[in-house]
C-alpha cells in the first residue's frame, strides 16, 4: 500500500485499489500549495478525526464530486446529512471497531475538542487505527498524551503513527516521544506543525528527541509518499 503525506494532517492512503483520505484540509493548506488541489482527489473513503476547520477542510466539495463514504463520529455523519443532505456516511464513535470490505477501522480516543465552524458540536474528537493489509497504521487525531496509548501499544503491533508535534492546539515534540514510547511504531510521522504561527516548532526538537529515545522518525515532506 501507500501513503501520500499532504501536510499539516491530510493524509491519503491506497489499499487493494481502494482510496482513503484522511482529514482533506487542502484549500489554505499552505503546505501542499502547487502540489495538488482539492479537486484532484477523489477518494472512494473519507476519514475524519474530528471537525475543526484544519481537519474538515475540504469534505463539502469532496463530497459533492466524489461521494465517498464518510467515516466519522456519529455528530460529523449526522451533521452531514443534516447540513449537506448526504447520506453516504459510516458513524462510529469512541472505541468502536468496524470491518470494512478494505480494511479494519478502530476509532481511537484523542484528547481534544470538536467543533465546526458555526458552533455545531462535533462529538468527541478522535484517531484512528487502521489495519490494512495486514498492517496496522496509527493516526492519532489532534491529541495530547493519554495513558491508554500504552493498550493501543500491548494490543496492536503499529507498523506507523501519525502523531501531531505542533504544541499549542496539540502536544508538542516531548511529549510525542512519549507517545512513541506507549504506543511502539516501527516507525512515526510528525504531522500538525508549521502550518499556522501558533504551531510552528524546529522539527529537530522531534527528530532529536527520537533519536535519543531510540526511535525511528520519518518526517515526510508534503506530497511524499512512502510504502508500506
Ligand atoms: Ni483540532
Ligand atoms: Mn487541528
Amino acid at each position: 500500500m501507500t501513503i501520500t503525506y499532504f501536510g499539516h494532517s491530510a493524509l491519503q492512503i491506497e489499499t487493494n485499489g481502494t482510496t482513503l483520505l484522511v482529514d482533506p484540509f487542502i484549500t489554505g493548506n499552505k503546505h501542499v500549495q502547487g502540489v495538488v488541489t482539492a479537486g484532484e482527489l477523489s477518494p472512494d473513503v473519507l476519514l475524519l478525526t474530528h471537525a475543526h476547520g484544519d481537519h474538515w477542510g475540504d469534505t463539502p466539495s469532496i463530497i459533492e464530486r466524489a461521494a465517498p463514504l464518510v467515516v466519522a463520529d456519529f455528530e460529523i455523519t449526522s451533521y452531514l446529512g443534516r447540513a449537506h443532505e448526504y447520506e453516504n456516511v459510516h458513524p462510529m464513535n469512541t472505541g468502536g471497531a468496524w470491518d470494512f470490505e478494505w480494511g479494519r477501522v478502530v476509532r481511537t480516543y484523542a484528547r481534544h475538542s470538536s467543533s465546526f465552524l458555526d458552533g455545531t458540536y462535533g462529538g468527541l474528537a478522535g484517531g484512528f487505527l487502521l489495519e490494512l493489509e495486514g498492517k496496522t497504521i496509527y493516526n492519532s487525531g489532534d491529541t495530547c498524551a493519554f495513558a491508554e496509548m500504552a493498550w493501543l501499544g500491548e494490543d496492536y503491533e503499529i507498523d506507523l503513527a501519525f502523531l501531531p508535534i505542533g504544541d499549542d492546539f496539540t502536544m508538542g515534540p516531548e511529549e510525542a516521544v512519549r507517545c512513541v514510547e506507549m504506543l511502539g511504531p516501527k516507525q512515526t510521522v510528525p504531522v500538525h506543525y508549521d502550518t499556522f504561527p501558533y504551531i510552528e516548532v524546529d522539527i529537530s526538537r522531534f527528530t532529536d528527541a527520537m533519536e535519543e529515545a531510540g526511535f525511528s522518525a520519518r518526517v515526510m515532506a508534503p506530497g511524499e509518499t512512502l510504502t508500506l
